[in-house]
Formats: C-alpha cells, structure tokens, sequence
C-alpha cells in the first residue's frame, strides 16, 4: 500500500456513533490522507452530510442515482480508494453486506471494491442487536473473507444509554487501526 496520502473511503451507516467518525476523519486529514465520505440514507437521519464535506474538502456521496453526481459513482468510488472503511456499521448494513445486497450507494461500492485491498468494518449497536443470533453468524460470515477486517466493539456505555457490549472503539483507536493496515 502507498501509506501516508492513500485514499480512504470513509462509508457511515445510520447509527448514534456516527458522530464519533468526525474525529477519526479530522485526524486522518491533519495525517494528509485523502478522505472522501458515502453515508447510506440513514447515516444523514444522524449527522448532516456537510459536516463531512467541510471536513474532507470533497463533496459528499449519498445517491446513487443523483443526475449531478458523476456516472457510475459505485465503480469511480471503489477505483479511488486504497481502503475502505464502514463506521458505524449497523447491523442492517452488515447483514446486507454479508448477502452481496447492493441496494444503495454504500453496499454497491463495498460490492465492487477490489478484493485485494483491505475494508475495515467498525460494528456498532445496542448489545441486544449484537447478540442476536442472525448478526453473530452474518459476521463470522464476514470474518470469512481475506480482505475484511473487523474491528469488535467494547463493553461500556452506549450512547443510547444503556451499557453492554456494542460501544464503537475511541477515534484514536480507529486511527490507530487503520495506520496499522495501511
Ligand atoms: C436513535 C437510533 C439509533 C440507532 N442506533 C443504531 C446503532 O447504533 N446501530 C445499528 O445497527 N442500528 C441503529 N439504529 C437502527 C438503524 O438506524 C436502522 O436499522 C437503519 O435501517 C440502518 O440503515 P443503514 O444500514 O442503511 O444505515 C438506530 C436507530 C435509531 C432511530
């Protein structure tokens, strides 16, 4: 990999720890790496898109079908990216994931990405939904696959509110993580 100034695609899906991605993307731009953003419909329900437009200095992707996006954005964006990173990734996303399920921007480019480059996955959810029998086994399908990289969450508390397991890693520790795969 080209370490420092590769590409990272940075995909949000709808969970409350969306806003801890801010952080991690405001480290990886001062690091000089390229960031550009795809949220999935209800990653934007969480976080406005322009705040990672201001922060990325690229616009940000959410429509597959936009006229004024550029064509094929699935194929462009995956062929940009060294990386690929989903964070939070919800437990829908996931189990999309797992199904070869491209029925939005962000599902269709992990779908096209280059299997030789790496995707890390940052799961984030209620305890409840991490335990749940169908997320456990679509993600030991995930862990399955050579170039997908699954970065567990912790036991705390959530931002929900509640405590257990589900709290997605600290900023600096994705960080951390991704300078460790790049
Ligand atoms: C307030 C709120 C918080 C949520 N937090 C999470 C979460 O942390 N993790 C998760 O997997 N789903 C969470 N959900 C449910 C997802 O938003 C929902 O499953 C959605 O369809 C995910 O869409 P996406 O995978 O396309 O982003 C939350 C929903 C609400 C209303």
């Amino acid at each position: 990999m080209k370490g420092k100034k590769a590409n990272i695609l940075v995909g949000i899906c709808g969970g409350i720890a969306a806003y801890k991605i801010c952080q991690v993307i405001r480290i990886l731009v001062k690091d000089d790496y390229s960031v550009k953003v795809m949220m999935t419909p209800a990653a934007s329900e969480f976080i406005q898109p322009l705040v990672f437009k201001e922060l990325t200095k690229n616009p940000v992707y959410l429509d597959m079908f936009s006229y004024s996006a550029e064509n094929t954005p699935h194929i462009k964006l995956s062929d940009w990216a060294d990386l690929v990173m989903v964070a939070p990734l919800s437990a829908n996303t996931l189990s999309k994931i797992t199904c070869g399920i491209c029925d939005n921007l962000l599902t269709a480019v992990i779908c096209a990405f280059d299997p030789k480059n790496p995707v890390l996955f940052v799961p984030s959810m209620n305890e409840k939904m991490w335990n749940n029998p169908v997320i456990k086994k679509n993600l030991s399908r995930l862990n399955k696959i050579k170039n997908y990289i699954i970065f567990e969450p912790k036991a705390g508390g959530l931002a929900c509110g509640a405590k257990g397991v589900g709290r997605m890693p600290e900023p600096e520790e994705i960080y951390q993580k991704i300078e460790a795969i790049i």
